[in-house]
C-alpha cells in the first residue's frame, strides 16, 4: 500500500500548489487529505482531475497519516505540529515556528539531504523561507567549487509570499488606481500597487527585518555557518516569482564561465544567460516552473574573487510546496519512512 497524506492549508496559496506538484509528480499516495480552518469545512480544492474536499483540521484523526505537509502559519504550526507528529505522522511544515530549532532539520533536499537523518527527535522537518531556498539551491555548487565567504542579497519578492489574501490586495489596489478609487492597504505597510516597498516582515533591534535575518540564519543552517550573509527584502507588485540580485565573495579564484559551467550541471539550476535583451529570466517566466533560473552571471572586478548574478524561482513551488514534496520523497526514497497501513 502507498501513503496516506494530508494536507493543512489546503485552501491557501502554497497548499494548493502542494496538491498539484502531488499529483504532478505521483507522489506515491494511496489517499491524500486536504484540510483547512472549520470555515472552509467542504470547501472543493483540485487535485489533479480529482477534487478534494476540505475537512477541519481541529476535528481530523491522524492516526493513520504518514506525513502531513503543513502550510497554514506559525501558530498553527506551533499548536498542531506537536501533536500530530505525537499520533506518528511526520510533519514537513512551511512555517518559520520550528526552522531555529536545533532537533529539527531544515532542508533543502539538492543541498542538504543528509541533514534529514535528525528527524526523529521531533517528528518534524522545518521547509526554508522561500527567499532562502532559491538561494541556497544556487550557492551550494559554487560554494562546493570555490568556497563561499560573503554574500550581499537584494531581493524582489512577490506578493504571493505573504499569502493569498496579499495576491486580492495588490489586485484591488492596481484597479483602484485605474478606477481612481481610494486605495485601501491591510496586509502591507504602504500601497504596494505601482510601488516597492523595503520592508518584509517586522523590525529587530539592529534595523535588519526579520525575513532579513531568516536568509542569514537559514543559508547558515543548511549550507555553512562560517558564510556571513547581508540582505535587504523588498516587496515588489508582481504576483508569483521572487527575483535576487546578489554578490558573491570566494575564498577561490572562481571566473563567471567555470560559475556558468558548475551551474549547468547542479541540480535544480537552470542557467539562462545570453548577453542580448531579454537573455535572461524574470519572474513572470518563472512562475508554474520547478528550476532555479540563474541569469547574468559576471565577475565583480570589486573584490579579489567575486561574482555577481541574478537569480529567480517560483515561491510557492521551489520556495515552498515543491521542496515541501522533494523532502517527502527523500524520507521514502531513502527508507526512513514506511506506511503505516502496510505495517499493519
Ligand atoms: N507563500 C510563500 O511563498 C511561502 C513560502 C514559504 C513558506 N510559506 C509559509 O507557508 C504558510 C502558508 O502560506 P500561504 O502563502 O499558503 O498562506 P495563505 O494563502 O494565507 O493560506 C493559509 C492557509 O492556512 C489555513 N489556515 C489558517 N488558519 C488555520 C487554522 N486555524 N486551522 C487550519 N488551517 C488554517 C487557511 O485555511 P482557510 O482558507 O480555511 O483560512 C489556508 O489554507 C505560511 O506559514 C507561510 O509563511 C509561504
Amino acid at each position: 500500500m502507498g501513503f496516506k497524506v494530508a494536507v493543512v492549508g489546503a485552501t491557501g496559496n502554497v497548499g494548493r500548489e502542494m496538491l498539484d506538484i502531488l499529483a504532478e509528480r505521483r507522489f506515491p499516495a494511496d489517499e491524500v487529505a486536504a484540510l483547512a480552518s472549520r470555515k472552509s469545512m467542504g470547501v472543493e480544492v483540485s487535485f489533479g482531475d480529482k477534487t478534494l474536499k476540505c475537512k477541519a483540521l481541529e476535528h481530523y484523526d491522524f492516526a493513520d497519516v504518514d506525513i502531513c505537509l503543513m502550510s497554514a502559519g506559525s501558530a498553527v504550526s506551533k499548536e498542531w505540529s506537536p501533536k500530530i507528529a505525537a499520533a506518528g505522522a511526520v510533519v514537513i511544515d512551511n512555517s518559520s515556528c520550528w526552522r531555529y530549532d536545533s532537533d529539527v532539520p531544515l532542508i533543502v533536499p539538492e543541498v542538504n539531504a543528509d541533514a534529514i537523518a535528525s528527524f526523529r527527535k521531533k517528528n518534524i522537518i522545518a521547509n526554508p523561507n522561500c527567499s532562502t531556498a532559491q538561494l541556497v539551491v544556487a550557492l551550494k555548487p559554487l560554494h562546493d567549487r570555490a568556497k563561499i565567504t560573503r554574500v550581499v542579497v537584494a531581493t524582489y519578492q512577490s506578493v504571493s509570499g505573504a499569502g493569498k489574501d496579499a495576491m486580492d490586495e495588490l489586485f484591488a489596489q492596481t484597479k483602484a488606481v485605474f478606477t481612481v478609487d481610494e486605495v485601501e492597504h491591510k496586509k502591507f505597510p504602504k500601497r504596494i500597487a505601482f510601488n516597492v516597498i523595503p520592508q518584509i516582515d517586522t523590525f529587530m533591534e539592529d534595523g535588519y527585518t526579520r525575513e532579513e535575518w531568516k536568509m542569514l540564519v537559514e543559508t547558515k543552517k543548511i549550507l555553512d555557518p562560517k558564510i556571513r550573509l547581508t540582505a535587504t527584502c523588498v516587496r515588489v507588485p508582481v504576483f508569483i516569482g521572487h527575483s535576487e540580485a546578489v554578490n558573491i565573495e570566494f575564498a577561490n579564484p572562481i571566473s563567471a564561465d567555470e560559475a556558468r559551467e558548475c551551474l549547468r550541471n547542479a541540480p535544480g539550476c537552470l542557467v539562462i544567460d545570453k548577453h542580448e535583451p531579454g537573455g535572461y529570466v524574470t519572474p513572470y517566466e518563472c512562475a508554474g516552473e520547478d528550476a532555479t533560473y540563474i541569469s547574468r552571471i559576471r565577475e565583480d572586478a570589486t573584490v579579489e574573487n567575486g561574482l555577481a548574478m541574478w537569480i529567480v524561482s517560483d515561491n510557492l513551488r521551489k520556495g515552498a510546496a515543491l521542496n515541501a514534496v522533494q523532502i517527502a520523497e527523500v524520507l521514502i526514497n531513502r527508507k526512513l519512512i514506511q506506511a503505516k497501513r502496510k505495517a499493519a
